[in-house]
């Protein structure tokens, strides 16, 4: 066996508890030496721990699934979202810059105000909504201003997986508990599901290490799943596959609402749906619809 052969790409892996990096985990090419780092022992907020313990291990990838994700939680501690979500990621570029690393670092649809009608796509123009939409936006500006040459900013939406709280699995809760159920219908996305997100991250990944990829790839790109529901529609479609698996007898009541008659903390766009043009012309691979992707969640597959 040559060295080429035996050499495995060490890839820290940030937020390494978290839902998503739980797939990025399990869904890790050979060729890669996953290093998995969160709280308590590493904190994104604070730089000199950053710089050290990156400068120590030397990845050659840097993957940031850490992120301060209770989107009401972030309107009462700006504070912390800010650190967190909009600071950290310029910590980790910095720590990319010293070492030679590529960054990967999610970002979020909430970065939208939710005005258009159409897909939104990397060159609109963002207007977040929320303390969360906000840190999430400086988070992505931190590391575009810093003098990082090889990053990948991927936004992505609604995301549900395994080891995760999230609206499926609330609704989930929610349809065997109750006889009825109210959910929001004017709001307009798309369902993410985490192992189609671990994929198109690897994708990515891939590229930034292939000798004939294009010279510059960094920058944001847009992944969801494809396709779009509100999250009426979505609520409908997990209660069908819970019907379908025999875990409740029957789809139970499930009005729509408006978003003002379930007030929260947190504005929320009306509209986030992702052009994934960019990412598939990139990354030359496609997109599984979001009910084929939810349908593989209840069935436990990737
Ligand atoms: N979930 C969604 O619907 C959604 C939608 C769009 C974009 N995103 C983005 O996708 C990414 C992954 O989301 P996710 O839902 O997988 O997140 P998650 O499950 O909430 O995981 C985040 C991880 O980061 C850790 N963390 C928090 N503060 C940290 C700090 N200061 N230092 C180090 N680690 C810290 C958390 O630890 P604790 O649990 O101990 O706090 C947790 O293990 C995030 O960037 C998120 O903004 C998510």
């Amino acid at each position: 066996m040559n060295f080429k052969e035996e050499h495995k790409r060490c890839l820290a892996l940030i937020g390494a508890d978290g839902m998503l990096a739980g797939m990025v985990r399990r869904l890790a090419p050979d060729g890669y030496d996953l290093i998995p780092l969160d709280l308590p022992d590493f904190d994104l907020t604070v730089r000199e721990k950053v710089l050290s313990t990156l400068g120590a291990v030397r990845p050659e990838v840097i993957v940031n699934c850490a992120a301060y994700t209770n989107v009401d939680g972030c309107e009462s501690n700006e504070e912390t979202a800010t650190a967190v979500n909009g600071l950290g990621p310029g910590y980790l570029a910095e720590a990319a810059k010293a070492i030679g690393a590529t960054l990967v670092h999610l970002s979020t649809d909430y970065v939208f105000d939710g005005t258009k009608s159409t897909p939104y796509t990397e060159e609109d123009a963002p207007n977040p909504r929320s303390a969360y939409g906000r840190s999430k936006l400086l988070g992505e500006q931190t590391i575009q201003q810093s003098s990082l040459e090889k990053f990948f900013i991927v936004r992505t939406s609604w995301l549900y997986g395994p080891g995760g709280k999230h609206f499926v699995e609330t609704i989930v809760r929610l349809v065997k508990e109750r006889e009825e159920l109210k959910i929001i219908a004017d709001q307009v996305g798309t369902p993410t599901y985490t192992a189609d997100l671990a994929r198109a991250i690897f994708s990515l990944l891939e590229l930034d290490a292939s000798p004939v990829a294009p010279h510059n790839l960094s920058g944001i790109y847009h992944f969801s799943d494809e396709g779009q529901c509100s999250w009426y529609e979505f609520s409908l479609e997990i209660a069908t596959h819970l019907a379908r698996k025999g875990e409740i007898a029957a789809v139970k009541r499930i009005l729509p609402i408006a978003t003002e008659e379930y007030p929260l903390p947190a504005k929320r766009p009306a509209y986030s749906v992702f052009s994934k043009e960019k990412y598939k012309r990139v990354s030359g691979g496609s997109v599984p619809d979001w009910r084929e992707s939810l349908a593989k969640y209840f069935d436990q597959s990737t």
